[in-house]
């Protein structure tokens, strides 16, 4: 017989007839953002994210992290999660048939949501990307390893692939870490003083302006006068000058991005 729905507060946790390996250990907080991470690694997890605000708003509750073993839909007694690449070549590649069965256990249990595979292919991350996966329920992320995925996974699910820069990484959980950091600090109370995302680097499509302390002289260096002199006006124009200054000369990039979205707007 299935058992009623327990309701604890804010928590919801649904009996189940599964096996406890097939199973997150956590409960689900209903309604709050939450990642399901595919990993053959899943004890790499929280890792960094487990530490200072991010792992605090994820003891408090703001957002929720649930991992996956892809070895538990593994193939046969030994679990076989990957094969020789079809054309030959070196490495493996890790099966669709293993990965759909994983991707599909976890989607039973979610609203629409993103399906993203990390992958050095993928379009580049970016802060409005990462903006966009604040505001949704969160994505579905899965950590490939050897030499990838068969493609037949992820044109069957119409995954997206996401890219964290051009380099290649052992496995994408560091890369998975990298993403769901990035998103998750933009949850609303996540850091604690929500002014502190607004005009960080790449917010405003430029690179922060520098940041002193304490003490007024170190190693000869002083403060600039403009940022003890208590004028708020000069202080903003400083800033915005050398934000503008610094990405001029190192992210190019980023200011003719800017120029065609002012563009796009005129
Ligand atoms: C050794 S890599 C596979 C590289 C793949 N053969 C290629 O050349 O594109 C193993 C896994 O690491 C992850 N990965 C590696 N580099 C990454 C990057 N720059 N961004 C995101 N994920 C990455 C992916 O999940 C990938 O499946």
């Amino acid at each position: 017989m299935t058992q009623p729905t327990k309701s604890h507060g804010r928590k919801s946790i649904r009996a189940s007839l599964k096996p406890r390996s097939l199973m997150t250990e956590k409960p689900d907080l209903a309604g709050i953002w939450r990642a399901d991470v595919l990993t053959l690694f899943p004890e790499t997890f929280p890792g960094v994210l487990g530490a200072s605000l991010t792992g605090k708003a994820l003891k408090d509750g703001l957002w929720q992290l649930h991992t996956h073993d892809l070895r538990t839909f593994g193939e046969g007694k030994h679990r076989k999660v990957d094969d020789t690449p079809a054309g030959g070549g070196a490495g493996l590649v890790m099966r669709p048939d293993v990965l759909g069965r994983a991707i599909s256990h976890v989607l039973a249990r979610r609203g629409p949501c993103p399906i993203i595979y990390m992958s050095p292919r993928g379009k580049p991350l970016t802060q409005s990307r990462a903006a966009d996966l604040a505001r949704g329920p969160g994505p579905v992320v899965l950590c490939g390893r050897f030499e990838g995925v068969d493609q037949r996974v992820l044109d069957h699910f119409d995954i997206e692939e996401i890219s964290i820069g051009d380099y290649v990484l052992t496995g994408g959980e560091l890369a998975a870490q990298v993403m769901i950091d990035a998103t998750v600090r933009l949850i609303p109370g996540v850091l604690g003083n929500e002014a502190s995302t607004e005009d960080e680097s790449f917010s405003n499509g430029l690179l922060e302006h520098p940041q002193y302390t304490r003490p007024a002289i170190w190693e000869g260096r002083e403060i600039p006068e403009v940022l003890t002199s208590g004028d708020h006006g000069k202080v903003e124009d400083w800033r915005r000058e050398q934000s503008e200054a610094l990405t001029r000369e190192r992210r190019p990039d980023l200011l003719s991005k800017e120029d065609e979205s002012d563009a796009n707007i005129s």
